[in-house]
Order: structure tokens, then C-alpha cells, then sequence
């Protein structure tokens, strides 16, 4: 046991954020198996509030960096306070999305908020953002797990990814994660996790 959490902590160690990638496509099976990974998350009351679309169609990612691109424009010329822009800047990112069209796999996560039921009446599904969270936190160690890089990108505001996708209205987009093979040349930022005595206490 102590070895396998050793192991998964050295694995994880290596998980950093590319934001580059190399073209070859990736595995729709495995893609498959990581999404069904995600959906043995845990969820408020077992409502499974979330919906995953894999795009690897080269005209949509085109289009859909087209559309990120001039939400993020505005966000980082006119939205953007001076503190979020100073915490970006170790990041070295801007409006410019490259990896939307670079990497072979864009995965779009959906928050189910509620759904309509046959009478039209709405069913609401209870924490929501933490049940997707968490789902989206093992659908990234998933794809780590079977050698895929992913970003996470949260393109603000996000609520267009709902008719761009023709999702329903009781969903409410996360984030887009880009997954594939990242490149090694791209420079990471140099970044120190927190210690165990800054993240957790033992009583
Ligand atoms: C909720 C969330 C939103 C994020 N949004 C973006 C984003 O829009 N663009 C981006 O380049 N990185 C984004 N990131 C990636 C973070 O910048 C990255 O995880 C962080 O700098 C730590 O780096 P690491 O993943 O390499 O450990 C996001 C991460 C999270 C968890």
C-alpha cells in the first residue's frame, strides 16, 4: 500500500500544465475510459450532474478558438484586475489560444444545474460544483495515468461553450480541457507546490 501511494504521489509530481502539444491524435477508447473514470466520481445524492464533449473535429476547434479568443481579447484588455493580470504573469499567457487548435482533443465539461423533466418541471441536482469538480480531477489523473497531457482552460466568460454545444439550459460549461501529447519543448513555468504542513493538519 505504501508503495503504491508513493508511486502515485512521484507520478503525479510530474503532472504540470503544457501548453503546447504535438499533432498525433490521441486514443477515442482511452478517451472513453478516462471520461467513464470521471463518472465513478461521487456526486451529491448520485445525480452525476455532468456531461462531457470531446471535440476532435479540426473545423470546430478552429471555430471554437476563434470564439475564446475574442471573449479572452476583451477579458485581458478591458475586465482583467492589475492583482489577476500579476498572477498570470508568471504564466506567461494571453488572449492568444493556440493549444485550442494545436492539441488533437479539446474535452468540454458541463455542470448539469437541472434537468426538465417529461412534465417540464425542473430537477434540480445538488452540488454541482463540487461533484464536477471532482469528476474533472480524476478525468485529468486519468489522462495522466495513460500518458496525456491536459490544460486546464477556462476561457472568460465560458457561458457561450452552452449554444455553442447546443447543450441544454439546465447546463452550465466548466472549462475545456485540451489533452494530448505535450510538447517538451515548451518552457514551463517555474512553480513550487505547497509543503504538507502548509496544505493539511493532523489533530
Ligand atoms: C480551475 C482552473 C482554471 C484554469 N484556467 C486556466 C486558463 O484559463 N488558462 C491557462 O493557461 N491555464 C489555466 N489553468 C492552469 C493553471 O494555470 C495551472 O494548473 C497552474 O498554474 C499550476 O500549474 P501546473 O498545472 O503545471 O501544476 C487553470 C487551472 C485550474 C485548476
Amino acid at each position: 500500500m505504501t508503495k503504491s501511494s508513493k508511486q502515485l504521489l512521484e507520478e503525479s509530481k510530474k503532472r504540470r500544465s503544457y501548453r503546447e502539444f504535438l499533432s498525433q491524435p490521441v486514443d477515442i477508447d482511452i478517451m472513453k475510459d478516462c471520461i467513464l473514470t470521471a463518472g465513478t466520481a461521487p456526486s451529491g445524492a448520485d445525480k452525476q450532474p455532468w456531461h462531457f464533449v470531446v471535440v476532435t473535429d479540426n473545423k470546430t476547434k478552429i471555430e471554437l478558438r476563434k470564439k475564446c479568443e475574442e471573449v479572452e481579447k476583451t477579458f485581458y484588455e478591458e475586465k482583467i484586475s492589475k492583482e489577476w493580470q500579476k498572477d498570470l504573469d508568471k504564466l506567461n499567457v494571453d488572449y492568444q489560444k493556440p493549444f485550442l487548435t494545436q492539441a488533437p482533443c479539446l474535452i468540454v465539461v458541463f455542470k448539469e444545474m437541472y434537468i426538465l423533466n417529461d412534465k417540464g418541471e425542473k430537477e434540480v441536482n445538488y452540488y454541482q460544483t463540487e461533484s464536477v469538480g471532482i469528476a474533472i480531477g480524476m478525468l485529468i489523473n486519468a489522462l495522466r495515468n495513460a500518458g496525456y497531457s491536459s490544460l486546464t482552460y477556462t476561457p472568460s466568460p465560458m457561458m457561450f461553450l452552452r449554444d455553442f454545444f447546443n447543450r441544454p439550459k439546465g447546463e452550465t460549461p466548466v472549462m475545456i480541457l485540451a489533452v494530448g501529447q505535450a510538447d517538451l519543448n515548451y518552457q514551463l513555468p517555474e512553480l513550487k507546490k505547497k509543503t504538507l504542513d502548509e496544505i493539511a493538519t493532523f489533530i
